[in-house]
């Protein structure tokens, strides 16, 4: 018989978001492997214009960004906080090893298949790349970055992960982040800029149904690792954005009254006709809180590569 060592962190935050009103579960779990290969669709999609948006920043501001993170030193640490396949920061690396820059790449992911995935993509485009991937939570693995010292350290943390936060999330990263670094240390942080909701909604609405299949993974995910017995036939996939708080919402909708039981937890799940579970948050910003957020923190704002819509900002911080 297969054995499974229950995910205890997983198991908590489950029963705590779906015993709660309203229901909630949170967005970190979407990465198991087969979420991390939906979200490689996701960013596919054309509607999905943030990859494309950093992208275009990358090659177009490359030189300014690579000459910016080794400015003034010898050498520095790279250290990328949820890596995923690495297809943009790959730009950079390229640049940077073309330029015989002296780094050390650290890439961190909560997926093992993608650090596994990058790595090996890694090993032969850029076969002279030192780089050390690490596979765990952000939070946790950046506290374990506390040991190293000397050498700048320069932190990516791209695509608008930081959207996916919430305040307190923010607040608690930024402080993190700020505690672990030295004066001119440096942080590039990719944020998704409020524009017009139409352009939003088509992101994130699902015109190809992954958004769909990556909100039921999470379920999905569930039933396996919890032994539950979620249908996810009986969910449909909502995406609603509130462009006064720049919130972009996602939900799973109950259709139909249902009891999901969840054997592991030992808890049964009412769910009513229509009733919702909060899936993600996907918050868009404006730069004035880009500029507070990044004082509050102990950081000044160096530089702001935009793409040519200004949908999207790469925001480079120096700590003081
Ligand atoms: C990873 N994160 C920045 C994505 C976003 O846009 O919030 C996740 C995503 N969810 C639905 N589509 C993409």
């Amino acid at each position: 018989m297969k054995q499974q060592i229950l995910n205890y962190e997983l198991a908590t935050d489950t029963l705590r978001g779906l015993t709660a009103d309203p229901k909630y579960l949170l967005s970190k779990y979407f990465y198991d492997d087969a979420g991390s290969a939906i979200f490689q669709d996701i960013m596919q999609m054309p509607e999905y214009y943030l990859t494309d948006c950093e992208f275009e920043i990358f090659t177009t501001y490359r030189k300014q960004i690579s000459e910016s993170f080794h400015e003034g030193v010898q050498a520095f640490d790279l250290i990328e906080l949820g890596s995923g396949d690495g297809l943009k920061t790959k730009i950079l690396l390229q640049f940077l090893v073309n330029n015989a820059v002296d780094f050390r790449y650290i890439p961190i992911d909560i997926s093992h298949k993608a650090n596994v995935d990058l790595l090996n993509s890694l090993k032969s485009e850029l076969p002279v790349l030192n780089v050390s991937p690490k596979t765990g939570d952000y939070f946790q693995e950046v506290e374990k970055l506390n040991g190293y010292s000397g050498l700048r350290k320069v932190f990516l943390f791209l695509g608008s992960n930081i959207g996916n936060f919430s305040d307190d999330e923010i607040d608690r990263f930024f402080s993190q982040l700020s505690t672990l670094c030295h004066k001119g240390d440096k942080l590039l942080v990719g944020f998704d800029l409020k524009k017009s909701p139409e352009v939003i909604m088509k992101a994130y609405s699902d015109p190809h149904g992954h958004t769909r299949r990556f909100n039921l993974n999470h379920l999905i995910r569930i039933n396996r690792e919890l032994n539950a017995n979620f249908n996810p036939e009986n969910f449909e996939h909502q995406a609603v954005y509130d462009p006064q708080t720049g919130a972009a919402k996602s939900f799973l909708v109950s259709t139909v009254v249902q009891s999901v039981y969840i054997a592991d937890l030992n808890e049964r799940i009412h769910f009513d006709k229509w009733e919702p579970i909060f899936m993600e948050l996907s918050r868009k910003f404006d730069q004035s809180t880009i500029e507070r957020i990044a004082a509050e923190h102990g950081f000044g704002v160096e530089s702001q590569f935009t793409d040519k819509r200004d949908y999207f900002v790469n925001s480079l911080w120096v700590k003081k």
